[in-house]
Order: C-alpha cells, then sequence, then structure tokens
C-alpha cells in the first residue's frame, strides 16, 4: 500500500487508538524547543517507530516521538522533532506528519523552529512569528498526482500563516510582556549553514529568517485547509553578520535559554485558537 491517504489515515488512526484524548491543535517543537511537550498532563508518548509509515528523525536536539496530553485544558498532539528534507527524506515524507495531523482531526497547528537571523533588528535569543516563507528547498510536498481527499491541485497561499492567529499571538506576547517580532522565513535545503554572500542574498530577496525546515509542512497543512500559526526562534544571527562560525551548539543552546518565555506564549495562545 503506497496511497499517501491511506497511509496517513492509517497512521492517525493507531496514534488515537493509543490515546484517548482528541487532540484539537498539533504542535512541532522545532531544535532545542522540545522541552513544551514534557510539561503536558495526562500524556501519552508514542515514539515515532511505532507509528507506522511515521519517518525517523535523525537530527541531533529532535527526540522523535509524538506526545499526546493537555495544554492546560486544551488537548494537543505534539511532535518533538521532526525531519527535514536534508536528512534524505522526500518532501512528501517531511509533509507526512500534517497529513497524518489532518486525519486526526486536528484543524489548527502550531510550527515552532531553530532559525538564523537575517534581520538586523533581531537578535540572538528573539522570537519571531512567521508572515509568509519563500520556498528555496527546491521541492513541494505536492508535487505527483494530487489527492483530492487532502485538497485542491492548486492550493492558495496567499494566507497561509492565519493572521487571526498572528494577532492573537502578538497580544499574548504583549500580556507576557514579551516582544515578538514578526518576518519572512526562507526555507533552504541545508545541511550546511549559508554562506555570508547567501544570506545577503536572501535579505535582498526580503527574508529575515532562514532555516531548513517548516515551509513543507505549512503546504500540506494548508492543502489540507487546516490553520497555521508559525513561529521562529532566533537561535543565531546568520552567516556573516558576526564574525563568528555558526553552529548546531549554539541552536541547541538558545532554544534551551528562550524555552521559558517560548513556552509561556505557546501556553497562553493556545487556549485561544482552540476556542476559535
Ligand atoms: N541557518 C539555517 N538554519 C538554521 C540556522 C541558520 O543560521 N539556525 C538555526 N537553523
Amino acid at each position: 500500500m503506497n496511497d499517501p491517504f491511506m497511509l496517513a489515515e492509517t497512521a492517525a488512526q493507531s496514534v488515537l487508538q493509543l490515546a484517548s484524548l482528541r487532540p484539537q491543535i498539533g504542535l512541532v517543537l522545532g531544535s532545542g524547543l522540545g522541552g513544551f511537550a514534557d510539561s503536558l498532563t495526562d500524556a501519552t508518548r508514542i515514539p515515532y517507530a511505532e507509528i507506522p509509515t511515521f519517518p525517523l528523525s535523525t537530527a541531533i536536539g529532535h527526540a522523535g516521538q509524538m506526545v499526546i496530553g493537555k495544554a492546560g485544558a486544551v488537548p494537543v498532539a505534539v511532535m518533538q522533532g521532526r525531519v527535514h528534507l536534508y536528512e534524505g527524506y522526500s518532501a512528501q515524507q517531511v509533509a507526512f506528519p500534517m497529513r497524518v495531523f489532518g486525519r486526526m482531526g486536528i484543524r489548527a497547528v502550531i510550527l515552532t523552529n531553530a532559525a538564523g537571523g537575517i534581520n538586523l533588528n533581531y537578535q540572538k535569543g528573539a522570537l519571531v512569528l512567521i508572515r509568509d516563507h519563500i520556498n528555496l528547498q527546491g521541492a513541494n510536498p505536492l508535487v505527483g498526482p494530487n489527492d483530492d481527499r487532502f485538497g485542491l491541485r492548486f492550493p492558495d497561499m496567499t494566507h497561509a500563516y492565519a493572521r487571526s492567529y498572528r494577532e492573537m499571538a502578538r497580544e499574548e506576547a504583549g500580556k507576557l510582556g514579551m516582544t515578538l517580532h514578526e518576518g519572512v522565513y526562507a526555507a533552504l535545503l541545508g545541511p550546511s549553514y549559508e554562506t555570508p554572500a547567501e544570506i545577503n542574498y536572501l535579505r535582498t530577496i526580503g527574508a529575515d529568517l532562514v532555516g531548513m525546515s517548516t515551509a513543507f509542512e505549512v503546504i500540506a497543512a494548508r492543502h489540507m485547509g487546516i490553520n497555521v500559526l508559525a513561529i521562529s526562534c532566533v537561535t543565531n544571527m546568520a552567516a556573516g553578520i558576526v564574525d563568528q562560525p555558526l553552529s548546531h551548539k549554539e541552536v541547541m543552546e538558545t532554544g534551551e535559554r528562550v524555552k521559558t518565555s517560548f513556552e509561556a506564549l505557546l501556553r497562553a495562545v493556545l487556549p485561544r485558537m482552540a476556542s476559535e
């Protein structure tokens, strides 16, 4: 069986069988940001290896399990770790978990990632709402025959990052006394970090952030009509901005440093998204 719809359906049913909660919102936690999943109550933890056809994460800092539990009163499904194109997975495989969320009945997702800051107004540790993206990964998860059970052949991407969710996040950040920037995320293949020349190019074409994830998930989510909130943590300023080499260690350390405020923001936004 390699019908993507049936594979997503099978994976979704196997997750729902293992958990008693019915998650309303799906979350994906990026590099160094996985801690939020540990704070859920009534949690069921399902290693990706136990979910049929689910892609397994190989990146350091990605735990590789789905946690179904409650954030306050909101039932959520949290992916603690994701897979990337640079791991050798196809765009469809990278987007598969979104389709599983969709078949689980989830209609809203929060996607998080670690990103390099291109916009010079950002600082290491800044949180940035993604307003839009530029997909430079050279692939798209919707390539191939369209399955109308997921969505349309040519999905609109004008409002990919829901304005209402961004407003909620800005309001909640304000109440928490946090600064929340807003910007455009450029998705690149990786796994090498960018060159300074590439960062200058990305700034010229309108990117504020750079990373190696998220865009395919958003495309697959929008294909299914799932609404998206996406937040980047600027774990480092992008290549060439400061005269210092980039490292995954720095990415993980910054994720760790901002995690308290990041988790507080997620907690504040979730009930509002759930009641929309
Ligand atoms: N570039 C690409 N991806 C990243 C970066 C970066 O500087 N930081 C965290 N993820």
